[in-house]
This record gives C-alpha cells, sequence and structure tokens, in this order.
C-alpha cells in the first residue's frame, strides 16, 4: 500500500489554510483503499514556539477535533499525537547524527531568523534562536521517516522540509548500507499552495491573518467581509486570479462553481455580493462540520480513547523498526 503521512503543529486554532493544505488531501487519501494513511497532532513541534502549556494543550484537543469533525475515518487512517510516540525523538537523534549541520543553515525558518535578528541590528544572528528551532527540520525527518511514508501531503511552506528528509534518509542509507529508509515526496495542490488570509499575504498563525474553521457563522461573515480587495466598484471587471476572496472560494467549491464565479469577476460583480457568495458558500459547507467540532470539544475522553488507539497501531510499527535500526547502528542487545 501507499503510505501517506501528515502532521499539525499544535500551537494555534486550525485554519482554512490547514484545510485545503493538508487536512483535505490527506482525508480523501484516507478513503483510497490502496492508501495507509498516517495523520498526527505535532506536538513535540508545538514545543519550538510556544512555551505555554494551557496553549499547547488547547490546540492538541481543538485540532485532534478538526480532523474528525471533517470525517477522518479513525479505522482506516492511524491517527496519533506525535508526543505518544517515543521512538519518534529516539529517531531524531540517530538522524541528527547523521545530518550536515550546513543543511539545517540552509533551513527557511532558520534562516529567517537569522534575518530578523540582523534586520533588528543585534550583534548575534542566533540570537533567541533555540536548537528546537534549529533541529525542527530533523524531527520531521523522523515524522516521517519512522513510517516509510511514500506521500506527504502539504502546503508550499514545508517542501523544503521533505526535500531534507529525502536528503537525510538517503545518507542514514548510504552510512549504514541497507535500504532502510524510502525517500518521501510533498504531495502540493497547486490550487491552492498557498492560501492567503485576510490581509493577502499567506495565510498563517504567526500573521494573525486567519479564517479558523469552525468560528460561529456570525464571525465567520465579519471576517469574509475583512478580507483585503481592491477599490473597484460594481460593473468594473476584475481580476480573479490576484485575488484572495476567489482563491478561498476556489479552493472549497467545485470546479463549474469557480468557473461560474469568474465569468461574474469578468461581467463586474460588486464586492459585497461576492463576499456574500463566498460567505454562503463556506457558511453551509462548514455547518455541519462545526456542530460535530462543538460536540467533540466537549468529550476530550472520547479523542483520548481514539489517540490512544492510534498510538498503539503507530507504536505496533515504529517500536520493531526502531529496533531494526538500532541493530544497524551497533545499538542492538549483545545476545
Ligand atoms: P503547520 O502546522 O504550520 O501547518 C500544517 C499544514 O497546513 C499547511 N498550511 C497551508 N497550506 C496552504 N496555505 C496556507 N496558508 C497554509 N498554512 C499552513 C502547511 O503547509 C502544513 O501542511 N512542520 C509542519 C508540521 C509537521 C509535518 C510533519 C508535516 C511536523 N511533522 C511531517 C508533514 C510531515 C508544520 O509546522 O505545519
Amino acid at each position: 500500500k501507499t503510505r501517506v503521512l501528515t502532521g499539525i503543529t499544535t500551537t494555534g486554532t486550525p485554519h482554512l489554510g490547514n484545510y485545503v493544505g493538508a487536512i483535505k488531501p490527506a482525508i480523501a487519501a484516507s478513503q483510497d483503499p490502496t492508501v495507509q494513511s498516517y495523520y498526527f497532532l505535532a506536538d513535540l513541534h508545538a514545543l519550538i514556539k510556544c512555551q505555554d502549556p494551557k496553549r499547547v494543550q488547547e490546540s492538541r484537543l481543538e485540532i485532534a477535533a478538526t480532523w474528525l469533525a471533517l470525517g477522518l475515518d479513525t479505522d482506516n487512517a492511524i491517527f496519533y499525537r506525535q508526543s505518544d510516540i517515543p521512538e519518534i525523538p529516539e529517531l531524531t537523534w540517530m538522524l541528527s547524527c547523521v545530518c550536515a549541520k550546513g543543511l539545517m543553515n540552509r533551513a527557511h525558518a532558520y534562516k529567517a531568523a537569522v534575518a530578523e535578528n540582523e534586520a533588528a541590528g543585534n550583534q548575534d544572528p542566533d540570537k533567541g534562536i533555540t536548537m528546537g528551532l534549529f533541529g525542527y527540520p530533523v524531527l520531521m525527518a523522523a515524522d516521517i521517516l519512522m513510517f516509510n511514508a511514500h506521500k506527504v501531503p502539504v502546503g508550499r511552506d514545508q517542501i523544503q522540509h521533505i526535500e531534507m528528509a529525502r536528503d537525510i534518509a538517503g545518507r542514514f542509507n548510504h552510512l549504514y548500507k541497507g535500504a532502510y529508509f524510502t525517500q518521501p515526496e510533498a504531495v502540493v495542490d497547486d490550487k491552492v499552495a498557498t492560501l492567503n488570509g485576510l490581509d493577502g499575504r499567506k495565510m498563517s498563525k504567526s500573521y494573525n491573518n486567519t479564517i479558523p474553521l469552525f468560528v460561529s457563522e456570525k464571525k465567520l461573515q465579519k471576517l469574509v467581509r475583512k478580507i483585503k480587495t481592491n477599490s473597484l466598484e460594481p460593473g468594473e471587471p476584475k481580476d480573479p486570479d490576484t485575488c484572495t476572496l476567489f482563491q478561498i472560494y476556489a479552493a472549497f467549491a467545485t470546479s463549474e462553481q469557480t468557473a461560474d464565479l469568474r465569468r461574474e469577476y469578468a461581467a463586474g460583480i460588486g464586492w459585497g455580493e461576492a463576499k456574500n457568495r463566498v460567505f454562503d458558500y463556506l457558511n453551509e459547507h462548514l455547518r455541519e462540520p462545526r456542530e460535530r467540532y462543538q460536540g467533540l470539544m466537549e468529550d476530550p475522553g472520547h479523542i483520548e480513547r481514539v489517540l490512544q488507539k492510534g498510538a498503539d497501531r503507530a507504536r505496533a510499527e515504529a517500536a520493531p523498526f526502531m529496533d531494526r535500526l538500532r541493530v544497524a547502528a551497533g545499538l542492538g542487545r549483545f545476545v
């Protein structure tokens, strides 16, 4: 079977960008009988950015409830918390020991943090940068390689990390002379590789420009009205291809519906009306999952049981594989 794997960092409330970039393609894959899927809450990754235990705990529950509310079938998919699989941090260490430091120097997140220090005129370019942030791609490589995933559905921002995982996998196989790891491949939907947010920049927790998936109907309407548009008047033709509002619609609607709205843009639909159209569509599609989400948020016991079952299934694969890797590296038992 093809193995498909992806995770979401548990530092915030899941938003439309997470949905179109990762959750939607992941749930679709999990319904394919030729696929074995692995989806997880990346809560060890959360510690890199967030030292507020309440926030991490809350976000884990929200993200788990989101996957379930959107219809993830946890009998098919193996759905777990990263921190429930102790083999993952162990593998992270082994991979760290074969991963060139120079590779990590090139990671976008690290480079961005250094650039920020330099822009702020800090003497030390590494000021405030932890080993967690620096080694983040190695932990992510361990997530992926632990289950030898073939395909990793992600948004465009994660492609570099998957390339690094390929690099690290190759290095380990070479050094320990065996085909231990499969080379993973990123799966990126071109249409929505990067969904933009309220201000037209990439929708991101760190920009504070997100539309959370399960806000109330009222709040959703308010947020859709806040999406930045230009100052063209009703009657003037508008360009759908540079329009965040249109992009969001296209990420959810069918291709015929999208083509319809495209024609209306050309015919000069007013922004108010276009926003109403997009809101109505989103609201209609999110209503049922939103209700399920609210029910799930009130039943953490249920979510815990689902995750425990997932952890058992994940560890049933991870533990024997880790044994093999220990032996490969000379850490097997004496007898
Ligand atoms: P994270 O939590 O930042 O984002 C989760 C997923 O959502 C996608 N995404 C978007 N896609 C399109 N448009 C956007 N505006 C947008 N914002 C976020 C991300 O690309 C991602 O697919 N390091 C990862 C989590 C992770 C992981 C893994 C992913 C840890 N281990 C192993 C895959 C495999 C992260 O921080 O994603």
